[in-house]
């Protein structure tokens, strides 16, 4: 028998706009992340836009991509922008040592970043380079990009092609600065970051929001330094502080478990994991509550998403899987987490875009396969920039597997821009429907995301072997009964309430 829940939608009592960045992207100079995921050159034989493929291009604008982060992740930290502009077959060829120790020969650089943007309608994040980069390397970059004023900086910005500014909304002091990004403490960062923050400059009009980098897991350290000494004022900007956390099957780095193929204990083990989220939410916006009352400071987790061991026989360096039915949920269950929490979780990235970690896309030279994270994304459109309505369930139904257990439904709710009001639900059970039972509604049509296969995934061969399908249900008296699937995603419009 089918466990029934009850869904209320507190319509009456609307919380904080979701934040369309919740749904933002990264692209890092990682493997085949951007070189062959997004660039392949204008002389390609892959059909492109001024070296943007096209495929990869269509695939990201039907998703509406609100922004996107670049260059990394750990290569920031190493990356030169002046490496990156002026005629691309004088570019310096460098290597990128930190993913394979791969020739990085710039051909993407900051000038490609904003034409593919814009290309996509994307907000932008750049995350400078604090670790190998100077503070006159780092301002000079923010000056070439956003300023106005005739400089020789901005007058090679214009030879290179761009006359107006670049629109930067975000801007980062560097990346994990507790491990790759130079090992530091949280005290000897906050110092760097009020020194270096003194000097970033840009116009009024082109000011982007200032992120400092913060802690992983379970950490609150960097969040608790970062809160008691950087008081932001006119010549210290901190508009947010990130934080990573990736969910590894195994909770163990060595063999973190495989993208299909895995046994149905880290179907369960994978969903816990990603669960654990929250609670790190929760404790890090407890402290940013104490220092920062007005909720001036945002919580941006600038890195998350499911990491797995790499696909046999790819470069262990690329980062390179597969992604099946499990990584849909995954996503459909963080992004509820981060609806919880838009108060403060106004950006989120996911790792990443493009043929890397937990990605949207995956290519194979011409070819191009869009994973179940592609459409989980794709459902939840409707939720950028909507109003969150918080929910209550009638009851709390466990998935279980030896001692543990999670929920075995979880679900929000929002009201969209088109006046619609929208619900997204899981069902993380392997075996066994829920009813979902919602009270006045005007109707309950959408998509699902399911399959009989727990690890079901799109491949070059066989690109749709899952795919969402319609959904729509009978509303009698303002009533509909919905049968949520075992292991399924469903995004449901429900009319104007
Ligand atoms: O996303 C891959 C890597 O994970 C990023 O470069 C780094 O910030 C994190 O450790």
């Amino acid at each position: 028998k089918s466990a029934s829940v009850g869904i209320d939608i507190h319509s009456e009592q609307p919380g904080p706009v979701l934040n369309k960045n919740i749904y933002g992207q990264f692209m890092e100079h990682l493997g085949r992340g951007i070189y062959e995921g997004v660039w392949v050159g204008e002389d390609s034989n892959i059909p492109n836009q001024d070296g943007f493929r096209l495929d990869v291009l269509k695939a990201l604008k039907d998703l509406k991509v609100p922004l996107l982060r670049w260059p990394g992740g750990c290569f920031a930290d190493e990356y030169h922008w002046r490496d990156g502009i002026g005629p691309r077959e004088e570019r310096p060829r460098t290597v990128n040592s930190n993913w394979g120790g791969v020739i990085e020969d710039n051909a993407f650089g900051t000038h490609e970043f904003f034409a593919f943007a814009e290309l996509l309608g994307a907000e932008t994040y750049v995350n400078g380079n604090l670790g190998t980069g100077s503070p006159r390397e780092m301002v000079e970059w923010l000056h070439y990009m956003t300023s106005e004023a005739d400089t020789t900086l901005v007058r090679e910005r214009k030879k290179n092609g761009r006359d107006k500014p670049f629109k930067v909304d975000y801007f980062a002091v560097g990346n994990e600065s507790w491990g790759c990004g130079g090992n530091m403490t949280p005290d000897y960062y906050a110092d760097l970051y009020k020194h270096y923050s003194a000097f970033l400059k840009a116009p009024e009009d082109n000011l982007p929001k200032f992120i400092a980098s913060g802690g992983t897991n379970d950490q609150t350290d960097w969040t608790q330094t970062l809160a008691e000494k950087i008081k932001p004022s006119w010549s210290l900007r901190m508009n947010a502080i990130s934080h990573h956390y990736y969910t590894i099957p195994t909770n163990n780095w060595e063999t973190k478990g495989s993208a299909t193929d895995f046994p149905k204990e880290e179907w369960f083990s994978a969903l816990q994991q990603t669960l654990l989220i929250e609670d790190y939410i929760v404790e890090n916006t407890a402290i940013l509550d104490e220092h920062d009352p007005e909720k001036k400071i945002g919580f941006y987790i600038d890195e998350w998403g499911t990491w797995y061991d790499v696909d046999k026989g790819t470069n262990p360096g690329f980062l390179y899987q597969q992604n099946s039915l499990r990584d849909a949920i995954i996503a459909g269950l963080n992004i509820h987490i981060f609806n919880r929490h838009a108060e403060r979780v106004q950006m989120t990235n996911i790792a990443q875009m493009v043929n890397v970690l937990q990605a949207m896309i995956l290519t194979d030279k011409e070819k191009m396969v869009l994973t179940p994270t592609y459409y989980a994304f794709q459902m939840h459109i409707p939720f950028q920039d909507a109003t969150y309505l918080p929910i209550s369930l009638s009851a709390t139904p466990v998935y279980k597997q030896g001692d543990a257990s999670i929920p075995a439904i979880s679900a929000s709710a929002a009201k969209a821009l088109d006046g619609n009001t929208y619900i997204s639900i899981v069902n993380t059970q392997l075996e066994g429907a829920i009813e979902v039972t919602l009270e006045q509604v005007k109707q309950a049509r959408g998509k699902v995301l399911s399959s009989d296969i727990m690890d079901e995934h799109n491949t070059f061969e066989q690109p749709d072997n899952i795919q969402p399908s319609d959904y729509s249900a009978n509303v009698k008296n303002g009533k509909a009964v919905i049968l949520v699937p075992a292991k399924s995603l469903m995004v449901l419009n429900l009319g104007q309430l």
